[in-house]
């Protein structure tokens, strides 16, 4: 079968991925490997706008291309590279930022929501959807697997490519976002979107104690007929005829119910965590696979890149 359409994503590299990392996008990448041609890299410069640490910078991407082998992403199947290792993407975002107005930039969540916590924002984070727009557009491609949170930028993307197309030349497909609906926001443990800047999350290869701490501090609300934040987690883990089985019997129990979602989140990361550890074995193989992603990448974008200064006439 050829591979007709193309799916990107990425993740920024700015911690331990969680469950809502995991069902909100990256199980998605895997499955979708083996139908498109897919490209999934670490955003690395997009971290860059919040964390300004070298070497935690240079262990998080090293750990983040470790979790993505480990939840089955196949170097051979996927096209695995490091944001940075491309920069015709900043060139392109470049040329974005000058056919994007400010005031329509300042209606972007993740501007305003910093905006909003006051300090001083960086223009970084203020452009930060015409690097992600550049991601998305550089490499042609149709669908975008992310979690709700990132649907609005992937509508940057597809409002910046219209701009593109009519300012210059039709030369940006317009990307499509693929969030499941249910999955679309994961509550972290307090009850909020599980986030790493929440401190709310249950890390994907958390440890069994990790597990055993996190969900029994699930904040729960006693007034309710079932603990809803434990709940909304477990049905991650299992259908809903299951579910209702367990909660009915359980009615109240809390202390039961949190004990059977810290059976199946163990069970299903258990594995996962072994295979993680078997990899990891090779010391080289990061190294390898985003060598081998990079080279690919950059063929791609050079020649997209080529048409792009063509058609503003920097050639
Ligand atoms: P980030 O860690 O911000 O780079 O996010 C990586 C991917 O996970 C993005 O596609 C997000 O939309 C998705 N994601 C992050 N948190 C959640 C959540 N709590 N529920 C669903 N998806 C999420
Ligand atoms: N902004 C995304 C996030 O925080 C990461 C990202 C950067 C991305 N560039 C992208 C996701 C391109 C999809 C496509 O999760």
């Amino acid at each position: 079968m050829t591979k007709e359409k193309t799916v990107l994503s990425g993740v920024q590299p700015t911690g331990r991925p969680h469950l809502g990392n995991f069902f909100g996008a990256m199980k998605q990448f895997v499955e979708l490997q083996n139908s498109y041609k897919t490209f999934i890299f670490v955003a690395d410069y997009h971290s860059l706008t919040k964390q300004q640490d070298p070497e935690g910078l240079r262990i998080n991407t090293k750990e983040l291309v470790l979790d993505y082998l480990a939840i089955g992403l196949d170097p051979k199947k996927t096209i695995i590279f490091k944001q940075s290792d491309v920069p015709q993407v900043t060139e392109l975002s470049w040329i974005f930022n000058c056919i994007t107005t400010v005031p329509y930039l300042m209606r972007a969540h993740a501007y305003k929501d910093a905006e909003a916590k006051g300090g001083e924002v960086n223009v970084g984070t203020f452009s930060y959807p015409l690097l992600m727009a550049a991601d998305i557009l550089l490499y042609d491609a149709d669908l975008v697997p992310v979690g709700q949170d990132q649907k609005q930028h992937v509508e940057y993307a597809r409002d910046t490519a219209l701009k593109f197309n009519r300012t210059f030349t039709e030369l940006f497909k317009l990307p499509e976002p693929l969030i499941l609906d249910t999955v679309k926001v994961i509550p972290g443990i307090d009850g909020r979107k599980m986030s790493k800047s929440y401190n709310n999350t249950i890390p994907l290869f958390s440890s069994n104690d990790e597990i055993k701490n996190l969900v029994m501090s699930i904040v729960t609300d006693s007034a309710g007929d079932k603990p809803e934040n434990v709940y909304a987690i477990h049905s991650l883990f299992r259908n809903s005829n299951d579910l209702e089985k367990i909660y009915d019997e359980n009615r109240g129990k809390y202390k039961n119910l949190k004990e059977a979602l810290i059976a199946d989140i163990t069970d299903f990361i258990d594995p996962l965590r072994k295979k993680r550890q078997e990899i990891a074995q090779d010391e080289d193989v990061v190294n390898k696979v985003l060598k081998h992603g990079a080279s690919i990448a950059q063929e791609i974008a050079t020649k997209k890149m080529l048409e792009v200064k063509k058609a503003i006439g920097a050639n």
